[in-house]
């Protein structure tokens, strides 16, 4: 896929910061940004909806395709902390995606092939016309494989856990740190193991360990970054 847009893509685990930085990133650049993840949320809140089996992939298709999902920027009245606003056929399901419920069966909807074909689709076209910061597990090497800078975010587990638990805890879900830490490995193990496109390292991104690095530090490495790219 070429277009004279740049394009940012950001892989990593569960609670690596992909989504702060991003958005950070994002507003300094005057890019958009694109959570990838809230779609395979938006596709787990549908199947949970409607009773869906969730090995069905093929019920869950028709539950993806026949809704309208939309993602933008927080108006100046939704500003509650959240990163991304997300509608489905019009609902602002933003926070509703967000419970560990949601999480804990996540990852079984996004190894599903024929969900995934339809999302990376919906994404790749949103890249197409604008300069984008995307984030998810499979956007370095499937979604966006030209991206202009591609960068691989992690940390220590015990640093993700704990940053998972805080938000979960500020936004009323009185889950404990041990529940965050198993559900966490979980997910890493999902994500990284299964068959259709993993999360993975690829050869070129550039690879930031965000455990002892404050948020502000990893979005001034990456604006500078590509600042100086943009100059070349
Ligand atoms: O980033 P997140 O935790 O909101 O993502 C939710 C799930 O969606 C995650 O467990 C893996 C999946 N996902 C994916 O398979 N591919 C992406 N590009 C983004 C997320």
């Amino acid at each position: 896929m070429s277009t004279p847009h740049f394009q940012i893509a950001i892989d990593g685990p569960v609670a690596a910061g992909k989504g702060t930085i991003s958005r950070l990133v994002a507003d300094q650049l005057g890019f958009l940004y694109v959570d990838t993840g809230a779609m395979y949320r938006v596709a787990t809140l549908l199947v949970m909806r409607a009773g869906t089996d969730f090995n069905n992939e093929n019920a869950i298709v028709k539950l993806v395709r026949s809704s309208n999902i939309q993602m933008r920027n927080p108006k100046a009245y939704e500003k509650d902390g959240r990163l991304t606003t997300v509608l489905v056929d019009g609902e602002d399901v933003s926070w509703d995606i967000r419970t560990e419920k949601i999480s804990a069966k996540v990852s079984i909807v996004a190894a599903h092939p024929k969900v995934r074909e339809i999302l990376v689709e919906k994404q790749q076209i949103i890249a197409e016309s604008q300069d984008v910061v995307m984030e998810g597990r499979d956007i370095t090497y499937r979604v966006l494989p030209d991206a202009n800078l591609k960068i691989y975010l992690t940390g220590s587990d015990t640093v993700r856990a704990k940053r998972r638990h805080l938000q979960s805890l500020q936004h009323g879900e009185f889950v404990t740190y041990k529940e965050v830490f198993d559900l966490l490995k979980i997910r890493d193990t999902n994500d990284m193991e299964r068959v259709n496109d993993p999360l993975k390292i690829v050869d070129d991104a550039w690879v930031i360990d965000t455990s002892d690095l404050k948020i502000q530090q990893v979005v001034r490495l990456i604006v500078d970054k590509v600042h100086v790219m943009m100059d070349m």
